[in-house]
């Protein structure tokens, strides 16, 4: 592999407030789905946080709450090492039903704020109501920032011309190899305007680890696919990538895909392989 030096802590990116947070996380959707395995899950994230991912993705939706407890636990005695990122189903995004479901997080996630308070996609609620919510969480000390998920460029115009809907602080995307659509016209939006993309499912949940043209550029550089994928992402340095690993060596593959440094070449054949869009394409989620 083209290591750059290993021990270098893991790169910061600015959030339109001023502050620093990894551009490396990890996400835990299907964390607390099952008793069994929320033990090892904890583990897991605790081994990233140890390696300096310490920008843990959840949601009120994973595994109905479950996901928030398996962070608790992972946190638990490092709050403040932690910047935690979670969100409210649109379901719940009126004025009060927001801040009803950020205190239910807070008491699963066993801590007094959420770093980042994410409304996961749009609803039914108007986008006014939510941002209203937020502010008064923010006031509370509740929450520090806000910001949105699964916004199409539309949804940011609409939001960003909503009274406080400028202070927006990311927009969390499905982003990765074969899902470029945001390329067109959303990525350099929120670029042109300073509002870092938070990419999710930043390996198309294991389902593009086949390719061969990735496997080829992995195997140039004797590392796995996986890293190819997240390094790929990770070149762009106002792109925050949290990938989920429930293994410790899936942890520790991905802390080290920072250390990987594609080449032109590299790049020239995966965009072969996944072309950037030429029109605009409609956001994706999953
Ligand atoms: N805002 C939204 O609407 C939204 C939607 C989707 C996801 N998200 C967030 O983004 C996070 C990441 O997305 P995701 O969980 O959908 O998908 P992902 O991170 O692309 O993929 C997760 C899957 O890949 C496996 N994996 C992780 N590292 C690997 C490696 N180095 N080699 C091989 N396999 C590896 C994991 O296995 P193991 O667990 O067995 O290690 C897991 O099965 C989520 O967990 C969630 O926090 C947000």
């Amino acid at each position: 592999m083209t290591l750059r030096d290993p021990l270098q802590p893991i790169p910061t990116l600015s959030l339109p407030s001023g502050e620093w947070v990894p551009v490396l996380g990890q996400g835990t959707w299907t964390m607390g789905e099952s008793r069994r395995s929320r033990r090892e899950e904890a583990e897991a994230l605790r081994l990233g946080l140890d390696l300096g991912m310490t920008l843990i993705d959840t949601a009120e939706m994973y595994a109905d709450g479950g996901a928030e407890e398996v962070v608790a636990e992972a946190i638990a005695g490092r709050r403040d090492e932690v910047f935690l990122v979670s969100k409210v189903l649109p379901g719940n995004a009126s004025r009060r039903g927001t801040i009803e479901a950020c205190e239910r997080s807070l008491r699963r996630l066993r801590t007094d704020r959420i770093d980042l308070y994410l409304l996961h996609w749009r609803g039914r609620h108007p986008l006014a109501e939510t941002l209203e919510a937020f502010a008064e969480l923010v006031r509370a000390g509740k929450i520090r920032y806000w910001g949105v998920s699964n916004f199409d460029t539309g949804d940011m115009e609409e939001l960003t011309g909503l009274p406080g809907g400028a202070a927006v602080a990311t927009n969390q995307v499905l982003y990765n190899l074969s899902r470029r659509g945001i390329e067109y016209d959303l990525l350099p939006w929120c670029r042109e305007r300073r509002i870092p993309i938070m990419a999710y499912s930043p390996i198309e949940q294991g389902r593009i680890l086949e390719n061969t043209v990735l496997r080829r550029v992995a195997a140039r550089h004797g590392a796995t696919p996986a890293q190819v994928a997240l390094a790929w992402l990770l070149r762009q340095k106002d792109v925050m990538v949290i990938p989920k690993a429930g293994r410790p060596e899936h942890v520790r593959e991905n802390r080290a895909a920072l250390d990987l440094e594609l080449t032109a070449e590299d790049l020239a054949e995966l965009d072969r392989a996944f072309p950037s869009p030429t029109r605009k394409v409609p956001l994706e989620m999953l």
